[in-house]
């Protein structure tokens, strides 16, 4: 496995393998990684002949106030773990290096306002303008996004598809612990009292779901109230949104939905979604284009 900290060695250690014919493939990730992380990579895996992996705590994205510095940060037992999933490439930008002089910002309209991007303004501005970077620097056939970032995952669709990067974009399901808390770096903040008080996410995710009937706003008031009863937890936002344009769904509707939640417990802020499957819907509820 090769480690590369400039875009330029990565480059030419991308050269040859690209050279060869193979695809070459990206998971952009900021560290701390979890089984979530390396179901992406083996995601990649069955896509391509090359992954490379990119470990960057990405200081664009993170507000004043936010956890950057807090972040969870551990490289060497990342590479342990990338180095035993057969991981081919990885690059680690320097901290300020990547990000040192930047005039551009890449914004995507529309998509960024609501939802995570309500809680946390400039953060999607700060996840395409890096995520614009790593696709440039490795120039990949596919990159792999985890379902977790759900409104993440339709916004780098859409820049992708807004300026041509041609570049294939594979949203790879959100994995959870046996208890169903969706896997997070974050996770490592909690406190046991906490990481119980945090299982209430998924399972107003689950009863959402269990609930359905094609009704927007009854799973709406369900997550709801079932999160803002729960013990520990203070609720940013339930949503239910159209899979595809993120769009708030009113009353019934037709085909699947996407629930999506934002709650702080203690001081930790977590997110979770899940698809609204309506009876003989495509068993899709996956962000598209
Ligand atoms: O999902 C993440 O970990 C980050 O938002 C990403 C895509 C690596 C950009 O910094």
């Amino acid at each position: 496995m090769e480690v590369h900290a400039t875009v330029d060695a990565l480059r030419a250690a991308l050269r040859p393998r690209r050279a060869q014919g193979g695809r070459i493939a990206l998971v952009p990730t900021m560290g701390a990684l979890h089984e979530g992380h390396l179901s992406l990579v083996r995601v990649a895996m069955r896509r391509a002949a090359t992954v490379t992996v990119s470990i960057f705590v990405n200081p664009l994205q993170f507000g004043a106030g936010e956890d950057f510095t807090a972040y969870p940060r551990d490289l060497e037992r990342d590479l342990a773990r990338l180095k035993r999933e057969r991981v081919d490439v990885v690059f680690v930008p320097e901290a300020d290096g990547f990000t040192r002089g930047l005039r551009t910002t890449v914004h995507v309209a529309g998509l960024t306002g609501h939802l995570e991007g309500a809680s946390r303004p400039g953060h999607f501005d700060g996840v395409t303008t890096i995520v614009g970077k790593l696709l440039g620097a490795v120039q990949p056939d596919v990159a792999v996004f985890g379902e977790k970032d759900y409104q993440q995952l339709v916004i780098v669709r859409r820049m992708v598809r807004d300026l041509d990067l041609g570049v294939e974009i594979v949203g790879a399901p959100l994995v959870r612990e046996p208890d169903g808390l969706a896997a997070s770096s974050r996770n490592a903040h909690l406190s046991p009292d906490e990481r119980r008080s945090a299982l209430a996410l998924s399972r107003a995710l689950s009863a959402a779901r269990e609930a359905w009937g094609g009704d927007a706003g009854r799973a709406r008031g369900l997550l709801r109230s079932r999160l803002q009863k729960a013990p520990g937890i203070r609720l940013d936002y339930a949503e239910v949104v159209d899979p595809s344009t993120l769009e708030p769904l009113e009353g019934v509707v037709q085909g699947s939905a996407r629930a999506l939640v934002a709650a702080f417990v203690g001081r930790t802020r977590l997110i979770d979604n899940m698809g609204l499957e309506s009876p003989g819907a495509e068993p899709s509820g996956r962000a598209r284009d």
